[in-house]
């Protein structure tokens, strides 16, 4: 199946019925609150999405501040309290678009903004909790840290803009 790039919720063309990641708070969160956070302007939802409108996998994202207090100095240094950040509150993968490199894509693309912001609004890094253990080896190959490195059980991680811009090159 042909997928198209990353785009906005377009509840009128896409699917969300029809999603299926292995989480299901985030198909509910999906069916059910995507469209009034949009509405509300509290969470955009960007979706990767076949040509027929079948749903393989969403983000949402909405700008954070993050507690200078709670932050590692890598990230609170010289920062304004809050640090200003963009949050990937949500992201799934539809079971049947597993494995394929569409949540890697999508993660990409949330990255892409965030640089795109760093330069129009200030972003000083992406946050994100990740779901369980598997899930924060997944978003640490992307290169996120930990808020607090020495607990194995922080599941609290952030990727600074300017690192994102060494990785990739502005975007
Ligand atoms: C985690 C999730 C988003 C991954 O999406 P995906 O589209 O299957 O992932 P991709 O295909 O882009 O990436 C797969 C790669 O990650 C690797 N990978 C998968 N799980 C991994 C893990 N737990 N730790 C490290 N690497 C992992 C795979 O080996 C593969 O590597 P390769 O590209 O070198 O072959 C998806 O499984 C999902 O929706 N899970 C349920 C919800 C969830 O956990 N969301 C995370 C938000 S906190």
């Amino acid at each position: 199946m042909k997928l198209c790039r990353p785009e906005l919720l377009d509840v009128d063309r896409h699917d969300r019925g029809s999603f299926a990641s292995t989480d299901e708070a985030m198909n509910e969160w999906l069916r059910r609150y995507a469209r009034q956070s949009q509405r509300d302007d509290t969470a955009a939802t960007w979706v990767i999405a076949t040509s027929e409108g079948r749903i393989a996998a969403f983000a949402s994202l909405s700008m954070t501040g993050i507690d200078r207090s709670e932050a590692p100095a890598s990230l609170g240094r010289g920062s304004p309290n809050p640090v200003p950040g963009l949050l990937i509150g949500r992201l799934a993968v539809d079971q049947d678009f597993q494995g394929q490199g569409v949540g890697t894509a999508l993660v990409q693309h949330a990255l892409a903004l965030a640089v795109e912001l760093k330069n129009s609004a200030a972003c000083r890094a992406v946050v994100v909790v990740a779901l369980n253990a598997e899930a924060k080896a997944w978003w640490l190959r992307f290169g996120f840290h930990c808020f607090d490195e020495e607990n194995d059980e922080c599941f609290e991680l952030f990727l600074l803009t300017a690192e994102i811009e060494e990785t990739f090159g502005a975007a």
